[in-house]
């Protein structure tokens, strides 16, 4: 028999100002069991109502929140948009092969399962730059300062990392057939010791923050620019990701990753191909991918 309850999620019922703007809507929880839930959420947008749902598991510890959907994509073929959300991840991963640490209970540590069937493998890059339009956006929407993406998924509020971004391919007999995408989010704590460039939105605004608002808030806005992905409109995804793209057009120091040495250079974009553009001297125009480049701030 299922042991069920109803939570009402406060994020849809009006507190957040922007949101209630335009947005009306009510959300749910409904518990199945310690750790299951379907997330249910009713939206009167422009006087239509929508139901939108989906799987959250929540968990108190695990190795890594992508590791775990990993292994429930290869013995099964989990639902789209399933929410994988830790209490404490013992083994957090960061991009190139990092570490991601995050004091349990304070910060947001999950993944989302998006089933991908419009992009090839090489144009992933694109999902890149959705989730991080996503992540700051909400953020956005939570009054949170001074907002910016460092190239090509960390999200920096007043100069500070508060936010990376891991996705992984789930590929299918040759083709992308899912992406994972892991969110590490520093919301509650305040002491990053050895990361002086870490910061997290309690310790940027003062203000304490409750997780699942800020879970239902990204999974929301991921919703809206995926759409740019399904409709294959990356010119305007590409355009609304360099607005908000850290020290665009300003002089930057990076390190070049292969030899070590430092250079000087212009953020102009991202390619087509999705590397950053870097303007060297002499109008030489350098296209750098993530293995290659370090921007120093
Ligand atoms: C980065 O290096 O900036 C990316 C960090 C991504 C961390 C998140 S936390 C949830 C998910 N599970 C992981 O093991 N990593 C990602």
């Amino acid at each position: 028999m299922f042991k069920f309850a109803l939570r009402s999620a406060p994020h849809f019922s009006g507190t957040v100002r922007n949101y209630s703007t335009f947005l009306q809507s009510e959300a749910y929880y409904v518990q199945f069991t310690q750790s299951y839930y379907f997330f249910v959420s009713l939206t009167i947008l422009f006087n239509r109502t929508f139901i939108f749902c989906m799987h959250i598991i929540k968990l108190d510890a695990i190795d890594s929140t992508n590791s775990y959907l990993r292994s429930l994509s290869i013995s099964g073929d989990p639902d789209d948009y399933t929410v994988v959300v830790a209490h404490k991840q013992t083994k957090g991963r960061g991009q190139m092969g990092t570490a991601w640490v995050s004091v349990p209970g304070k910060n947001l540590t999950f993944s989302v399962y998006k089933k991908i069937n419009c992009l090839h493998r090489e144009e992933v890059f694109f999902l890149s730059m959705a989730v991080s339009l996503a992540v700051l956006q909400a953020l956005n929407k939570f009054g949170i300062p001074q907002l910016k993406i460092k190239w090509p998924n960390d999200i920096l509020s007043a100069h500070q990392k508060i936010c990376g971004i891991l996705i992984e391919s789930v590929i299918k007999g040759d083709k992308l057939s899912a992406a994972i995408v892991g969110i590490g989010l520093n919301v509650n704590q305040t002491g990053f010791e050895a990361l002086p460039s870490a910061g997290s939105l309690k310790s940027i605004t003062g203000i304490h923050y409750n997780l699942d608002e800020l879970l239902n808030g990204i999974i929301t806005e991921l919703k809206q620019c995926e759409k740019m992905i399904v409709d294959r409109k990356f010119e305007l995804l590409k355009q609304k990701y360099e607005q908000h793209l850290f020290r665009k057009d300003r002089p930057s120091t990076f390190t070049n990753c292969v030899d070590n040495t430092v250079f000087m250079g212009f953020i102009k974009g991202i390619s087509e191909a999705g590397k950053l553009i870097i303007a060297l001297e002499d109008e030489v125009i350098r296209e750098c991918d993530l293995k290659e480049v370090k921007l120093m701030y």
